[in-house]
């Protein structure tokens, strides 16, 4: 199995995107770690303890940073609520919070390791971009980094940028030219990863507590969607990231040119994709295009079916 560190954000889709690489068996999951986007970093870090509670998931959870690397923290309350995973009530949680700082867990458990790791970020990548900065010698020990941000077309946060290059854009561009490879699935294929009827009924079928509270999340995740974009079906982002690991087909990919807009008036946070070759810039990233919708939902209801709390 790929050795896998999941930074995130927790927030629905997030949450999502744990249960996939929690239990699918070709990604080992060494630890989840938090950053603030959806909301602060206190309810990410408490919404990642209840999502590997509910989940039965025994990995570390550590909390990273609380604010991006420049400029003030704004929250997505409108689509993940006061408590960044509105809908469900969950218990207390009993997965603990590892003391460390989520920067020096990714550090140590990148030392410790018999082979590189693959980090994934599915929030800002503020954590990322501080290990990178804090340990660049940490880079040839990664195998590459996946990640939820950015688009090929417009944005959501505003009409060019996506919510994660958005809240912490120098974290992205910095990443983004790190030498370490890296892979991005942008709002153009996301968007493709509905939660359509059909999906949350196969959900629900499964029958386990997990399942209801995996519905319940989308159905706020749903109704969200539907007032703040009108979308019948909302986009599940997160775990798409996790999906092109588990199953390359899943999700087809470019290797094409780059760069995160950071000085734009109206378009800070942008990704310029050169999808046509206008540029002359050398190719520097992977970029998903196509999501195959039957495949990505299979890997995620055999995730869901698989889980249960010990
Ligand atoms: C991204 O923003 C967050 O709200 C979601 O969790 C996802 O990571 C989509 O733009
Ligand atoms: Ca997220």
């Amino acid at each position: 199995p790929t050795p896998v560190i999941l930074d995130c954000d927790p927030g629905h889709d997030d949450a999502v995107a744990i249960l996939l690489a929690g239990a699918h068996p070709t990604i080992d999951l060494r630890a989840v770690t938090t950053v603030a986007g959806n909301q602060t970093l206190e309810k990410t870090t408490l919404n990642a303890r209840r999502v590997c509670t509910v989940a039965g998931l025994d990995v570390p959870v550590a909390a990273g940073c609380d604010q991006p690397l420049a400029g003030e923290l704004e929250t997505a309350g409108d689509i993940h609520g006061d408590s960044g995973l509105d809908g469900p009530s969950f218990g207390t949680p009993t997965v603990p919070l590892d003391p460390r700082h989520a920067v020096d867990l990714m550090h140590e458990l990148l030392a410790e390791a018999e082979q590189p790791l693959t980090l994934v970020g599915v929030g800002p990548l503020t954590n990322l971009a501080t290990l990178l900065r804090r340990y660049p010698e940490d880079r040839e020990r990664i195998e590459r980094i996946a990640i939820m941000g950015g688009s090929t077309e417009r944005g959501n946060r505003t009409p060019y940028a996506e919510f994660n290059i958005f809240t912490d854009p120098e974290a992205a561009s910095e990443v983004l030219h790190s030498g370490v490879p890296t892979v991005w699935h942008g709002l153009n294929v996301t968007h493709q990863a509905t939660a359509t009827p059909e999906v949350l009924t196969r959900i629900s079928e499964l029958g386990t507590p997990l399942a209801g509270i995996c519905v319940e999340l989308l159905t706020f995740f749903r109704e969200a969607y539907r007032e703040a974009f009108g979308f019948d079906a909302p986009p599940v982002h997160d775990p798409v990231a996790i999906a092109h690991l588990i199953d390359p087909e899943a999700v087809s990919c470019a290797f094409v040119p780059m760069r995160i807009e950071l000085d734009g008036t109206h378009t800070r946070g942008a990704t310029v994709v050169d999808l046509a070759s206008r540029t002359g810039w050398e190719p520097n990233a992977q970029v998903g295009l196509e999501l195959d919708h039957a495949r990505f939902w299979d890997h995620i209801l055999a995730a869901v079916g698989a889980l249960e709390p010990g």
